[in-house]
């Protein structure tokens, strides 16, 4: 038996985000990788949940998003799955999971699918792995495709910079965004590209875009949940915007309860469960009298 709905909002389809784009309403999206954070962006009313591979860096400890698993990833999406009732939920397919072929692309998705719940996957770049991204949607998965800075091969790119600062650069990123586009895709990421090339790849594109440091343009935009709330200080992109500074009211929170247990202020009897004073008398009676060392 499923619980009662938390609010009245249906959930966000395909056909919504693509409704969204015509009627010019910008799409929201996220990153949440666990059951808390899911239930808080469920709460805030956003239309779409990406658990992303930036879990490796946000979450795991990772220092790229290399290392993450296939594991890893369904284990996070099976928790932010059961946060959410509202938004389309799509997991990040991570490196190495989707590249070798055809088959190894359409069998991470249905795990995608079938073992955490998503409605839909993502993977990077353009090239061979539109070819990918046209077989996962042929076998009945909806792709989300990411193309400009792709963290999973940045070290081919250059490292973490913007993409597309040529002529040439950016038309490989137009004919990458087409080629997904062309491959099925719902829906594509645009990361890292300057405003001016997004807004003349706009203008080729008939599917949602969201962008993250591509300018205002698009038809959405996403943030890492952990970057836009300051739940860490480490390196911060220039298109994040911090909304919050998490870390720091969590590190007061747990420094103060540190000082409260070393000084003996916590916890108070407001904390601490009783029983009645005729139960700890018979306790007492029950065992031998007390032990003095020596
Ligand atoms: O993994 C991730 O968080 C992403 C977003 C930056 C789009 O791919």
């Amino acid at each position: 038996m499923s619980s009662a709905p938390r609010h009245n909002r249906k959930p966000v389809t395909l056909t919504k985000l693509h409704e969204m784009r015509a009627l010019g309403e910008p799409i929201v999206m996220i990153t949440a990788y666990d059951h808390p954070s899911a239930v808080v962006v469920e709460e805030a009313g956003v239309d779409v949940v990406l658990v992303g591979d930036s879990a490796a860096n946000t979450v795991l400890g990772y220092d790229s998003t290399v290392p993450v698993t296939v594991d890893e990833l369904l284990m996070l999406a099976a928790a932010v799955r059961r946060g959410l009732e509202t938004p389309l939920l799509v997991g990040d397919l991570p490196f190495g999971s989707y590249e070798a072929s055809d088959a190894q692309a359409i069998a991470t998705a249905h795990r995608f699918v079938k073992e955490a719940g998503c409605d839909a996957v993502k993977l990077e770049g353009g090239g061979a792995m539109a070819d990918r991204a046209r077989a996962i949607v042929r076998a009945g998965v909806p792709v989300m495709g990411h193309v400009g800075l792709t963290p999973q091969t940045a070290t081919a790119l250059g490292g973490y910079r913007a993409q597309g600062r040529t002529a040439e650069r950016a038309r490989q990123v137009l004919d990458d965004a087409l080629a997904l586009q062309a491959a099925g895709c719902f829906s594509i990421v645009f990361e890292a590209i300057p405003a001016g090339v997004t807004d003349v790849i706009m203008q080729h594109m008939e599917i949602p875009v969201i962008g993250i440091g591509a300018g205002p343009s698009t038809d959405g935009q996403v943030l890492v949940l952990h970057d836009l709330l300051g739940i860490h200080d480490g390196f911060q992109p220039k298109f994040v915007k911090r909304y919050a500074d998490v870390k720091a009211l969590m590190k007061a929170g747990v420094k103060a309860y540190t000082e409260d247990v070393r000084r003996r202020a916590f916890p108070l009897a407001e904390h601490t469960y009783g029983i009645a004073p005729e139960e700890l008398e018979r306790l007492k009676e029950q065992l031998p009298p007390h032990r003095t060392t020596v």
